[in-house]
């Protein structure tokens, strides 16, 4: 019963999921001749109206991720569960409607409006696709979302280089509203504009939530970003996500080195604090996630890694805290960058 109720709650479920993206050589006889392991392995889950950041560096897996939920690709295993219904696997009809719930925001606002259409094309599309109503219904719901997004609806019939970045992915966020989604999936959104933008458009995606429930998968690689919005944090390494917390707890006390390290980068504004801020510096590139690691993926740049670290893969397991989970041999050993103050 308790499960039941719990589950309820939660409006993505994400199981085991796998992405792997095989690699081929050969021009007329192609085969296989290994895996790019985009996506090893992972679960997480999103209550519904809560926000979760998924942050790592660049090559870790996040827009693949991403991408898979929305069903850009069929993955090669594991469930997301949406409501309850496997996305993974469903087809035609009931993936054309599971669709309609589920929308993606992308990282550059120039390269994903199509620049032939006015914006009111743009944003009408969808409705169209969906038969929402009559021509003059659409038009008209269309320049309601301009205003919901803080634009004016006379530009309409506008196009789109006739706005600027941030204008550009108002839009975007208008469009993405337009079939009434219940989870929006946004992939660095505020990454191609400018700092003096960015504030604008996260604290309207961030009314847009209040007012429509929505619930967010908040992509990003930028832990100072993604603390202003996500209610829960996961951080990803080569393919996994290596530490999931409530946000407040993974600033505050992070359990794995990895979020340390990339802690210790995210500038205070507490000038005070900000001096005796401890940077750890990463050695190296990321692996190649053809070829991943053995043991603890995370073994050829940790600072605390052991033997052990290099032969057994450290479980993703519940740590001190509340719903704080992580995968690392001496998660007890970890220390927040800034805890000694
Ligand atoms: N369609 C594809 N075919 C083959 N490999 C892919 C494909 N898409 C992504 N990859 C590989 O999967 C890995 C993860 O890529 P992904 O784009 O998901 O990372 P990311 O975390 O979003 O990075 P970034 O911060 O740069 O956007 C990378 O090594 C990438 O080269
Ligand atoms: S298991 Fe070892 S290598 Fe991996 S993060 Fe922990 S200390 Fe570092
Ligand atoms: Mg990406």
């Amino acid at each position: 019963m308790a499960e039941t109720l719990v589950s309820n709650q939660l409006l993505l479920d994400v199981r085991n999921l796998k992405m792997y993206f095989p690699v081929t050589r050969g021009i007329i006889f192609q085969h296989t001749v290994g895996n790019v392991q985009a996506v090893d392995d992972i679960s997480f889950s999103i209550e519904r109206g809560q926000t979760l950041g998924l942050v790592g560096e660049s090559g870790s897996g996040k827009t693949t991720i991403g991408r898979t939920i929305v069903r850009l690709y069929k993955p090669t295993a594991g469930q997301i569960l949406f409501s309850g219904q496997d996305m993974g696997t469903i087809q035609d009809d009931a993936l054309w409607q599971m669709r309609r719930q589920v929308q993606m925001i992308f990282q550059d606002p120039f390269a994903s409006l199509n620049p032939r259409f006015t914006i009111g094309s743009l944003i009408a599309e969808p409705m169209h696709i969906y038969k929402m109503g009559t021509r003059q219904e659409i038009r008209a719901r269309t320049e309601e979302l301009l205003s919901v997004v803080g634009l004016r609806p006379e530009y309409i019939d506008r196009y789109p280089h006739e706005f600027s970045g941030g204008q550009r992915q108002r839009i975007a966020v208008a469009r993405a509203l337009a079939l009434n989604p219940e989870l929006i999936i946004a992939d660095e959104p505020v990454s191609a504009l400018d700092v003096s933008v960015r504030a604008q458009v996260l604290n309207l995606l961030r009314r847009l939530q209040r007012e429509f429930n929505l619930t967010y998968l908040f992509i990003s690689h930028d832990l100072s970003v993604v603390r202003h919005v996500a209610d829960r944090v996961a951080v990803m390494y080569l393919g996994k996500i290596v530490e999931i917390a409530d946000r407040d707890e993974l600033y505050l006390a992070p359990k794995h080195p990895y979020t340390r390290a990339l802690l210790s980068a995210v500038p205070i504004p507490d000038p005070q604090i900000e001096k005796k801020r401890q940077r750890i510096i990463l050695s190296g590139d990321l692996p190649s996630p053809m070829k991943i690691p053995t043991g603890c993926r995370f073994h050829t740049r940790c600072p605390m890694a052991q033997d052990i670290c290099r032969q057994v893969e450290p479980a993703f397991e519940a740590k001190e805290g509340h719903e704080h989970y992580a995968a690392c041999h001496f998660s007890e050993q970890v220390t927040s960058p800034i805890a000694k103050l």
